[in-house]
């Protein structure tokens, strides 16, 4: 006999589940794993453009393997966490050439994939293959806790232990890709992590969360995230009417997307400071820099830092030195390389047609 938990996620699943998703029972593995890259971090609604972006740009593995890589980037643009367009890559590529464009089936073949961990390789093979793998992602551990009343930190070890072995137990292993949608549309309709709805809840008899009143109180977490701020002034070097960029690599936020000549600073730093500043103070001594635009204030918030900033225009009549790196671009070939949400924002209030014809 199934545990209640499982019959009862799968009869509201029939009876009640409304959700629509395109890539909802999907077949391709190609295509769900996909989607669930797009979807680690990046809520449905941001997410489900860029699939139906991708999946018409490239509709197999051999496309997206074989495409320029700053069209990848390109389309990618905005979606943030941009190393899971590096991993996403990487592995189309390993896909085309170990795997001769056959997506793997295997379980662990598939989790030792870049870019893939167990929720998603879990993910691919049960939508895909209807192999039995439970999806644990942050969906499933809060209905869990809840419904059992588990009080550790979903985000300790122990608690998460705790849950995967129950969450394990609880797959129906007959239909592992539908309860395992079912389970995530559920935590995101029904058990969602704030105002949800117990009032109308199939579980509400059972759900320990629910009878003891503790359902605000779970789940509990234990880390604090500690953001660090940073200020960035982005110096927009004009010279015979192009303006200068390069590709940030490095271990740091927004590899693999351009921007212009960048001044960290310690502090936020005011108009006199910003013309003082040595860094850009330069450009206006040797090069006969003139400050001819300076932008608002803008803000981006991560998930660990929060970046801070301005935007300066400087048009000089000699060209600088800059790092070998900086390319020369036409203001109205910006559209073609990817930038930070950061630099989009403001080129976008600029009126840059950033949109590719
Ligand atoms: N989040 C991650 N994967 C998902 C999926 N398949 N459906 C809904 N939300 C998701």
């Amino acid at each position: 006999m199934k545990p209640f938990f499982t019959s009862k996620l799968l009869a509201w699943n029939s009876k009640n589940n409304k959700r629509a998703m395109p890539w909802k029972g999907e077949k391709d593995p190609y295509k769900i794993w996909l989607s669930e890259i797009i979807l680690q971090q990046t809520r449905v609604e941001q997410g489900w453009d860029y699939y139906l972006k991708f999946i018409k740009a490239f509709p197999t593995v051999k496309h997206l393997a074989t495409a320029p890589e700053t069209q990848v980037f390109k389309l990618w643009e905005g979606l943030g966490y941009y190393s899971r367009c590096k991993n996403l890559i990487a592995t189309a590529k390993i896909i085309h050439q170990q795997y001769k464009d056959v997506f793997p089936t295997v379980y662990n073949e598939i989790l030792a994939l870049k870019g893939i961990g167990s929720y998603t390789a879990a993910a691919i093979t049960s939508f895909a293959f209807n192999l039995p793998y439970a999806v644990v992602d942050g969906n499933v551990l809060r209905v869990m806790a809840r419904m059992f009343g588990i009080r550790q930190p979903i985000d300790s070890s122990k608690g998460k232990a705790l849950l995967t072995s129950l969450a394990n137990e609880l797959l129906d292993k007959q239909l592992p890709g539908i309860y395992n949608q079912a389970i995530m549309d559920f935590g995101a309709v029904v058990c969602k992590p704030k105002l949800p709805l117990c009032d109308d809840c199939v579980m509400q008899k059972e759900c320990a969360a629910y009878i003891e009143g503790l359902v605000d109180e779970i789940p509990a977490k234990e880390k604090k995230i500690i953001k660090r701020s940073r200020w960035f002034y982005y110096i927009i070097i004009n010279y015979k009417n192009s303006v200068y960029i390069r590709l940030r690599t490095g271990k740091d936020i927004w590899q693999n997307l351009h921007e212009f000549v960048l001044v960290e600073a310690d502090n936020k730093l005011s108009g006199d400071d910003i013309a003082g500043h040595k860094a850009i103070k330069q450009y206006i001594d040797k090069y006969n820099g003139k400050i001819t635009g300076t932008s608002k204030h803008y803000v981006q918030q991560l998930t660990h830092q929060t970046i801070h900033g301005q935007f300066i225009e400087l048009t000089v009549s000699r060209l600088p030195r800059l790092g070998k790196d900086f390319i020369a671009v036409l203001p109205k070939d910006l559209a073609l390389y990817a930038f930070p949400k950061f630099i989009t924002t403001y080129l976008l209030e600029k009126n840059v047609n950033l949109s590719q014809h």
